[in-house]
């Protein structure tokens, strides 16, 4: 789904598009992507050091996976650790509702911050809709969530919509996705 919003030469070696990764954890989603879409440059990133080790033996040797790096996504934009204006895309998949607030607070500025113009900010994982949750386990999954850690919780895709739209973001798509997740994509104006 991801590929319906990229272009067409990103599966193309070569093209160098570059996407920078939040939350990458233990590096799957680092060696799914570069390994099917060769022309993605993928620059795998986590506040977490102890994910490290794992992510670089998992992609050991692929040509188009930079070396990981520590990015806390709730430091300001000013003090993430790569370049302003240099990726075409930042994606994070299952974090914002397993991470305090201050991700979100972070997430946003900091891709408007490190993306090119029109580049995208694509998030995937639940939300609720008008303050709603899309399914019953969802509610389970989030009451789950906030039992854990009160600062967690799946957000309104509304408020995470707002904060994108304010930080010069428009909305490209949003695709319902399996177990009740959505990919939801924004472009940088
Ligand atoms: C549920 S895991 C998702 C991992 C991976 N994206 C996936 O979908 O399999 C959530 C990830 O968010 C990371 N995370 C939490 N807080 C963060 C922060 N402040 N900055 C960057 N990453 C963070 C965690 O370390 C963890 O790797």
């Amino acid at each position: 789904m991801l590929q319906k919003y990229l272009p067409a030469e990103a599966g193309q070696a070569k093209s160098q598009y570059n996407v920078l990764e939040i939350g990458s954890g233990t590096g799957q989603h680092a060696v799914y992507m570069p390994e099917h879409l060769t022309g993605l440059v993928w620059q795998p990133s986590d506040y977490d050091e102890s994910y490290a080790t794992s992510v670089a033996a998992w992609t050991h040797g692929m040509p188009n996976v930079k070396p990981w790096i520590r990015l806390d996504a709730s430091a300001s934009p000013e003090q993430w650790p790569v370049e302003a204006s240099w990726f075409d895309c930042v994606y994070n998949c299952n974090t914002v509702h397993i991470a305090p607030i201050a991700v979100l607070d972070g997430l946003v500025p900091g891709a408007a911050r490190c993306l090119k113009k029109g580049g995208k900010l694509v998030t995937y994982g639940p939300y609720k809709l008008n303050g709603r949750h899309t399914a019953e386990s969802n509610a389970d999954f989030d009451a789950s969530l906030r039992a854990r850690n009160p600062e967690w919780g799946i957000r309104d895709f509304e408020e995470v919509n707002q904060r994108a739209l304010s930080s010069g973001f428009v909305l490209e798509g949003r695709e319902d996705m399996p177990s009740n997740n959505f990919l939801c994509v924004w472009r940088k104006q």
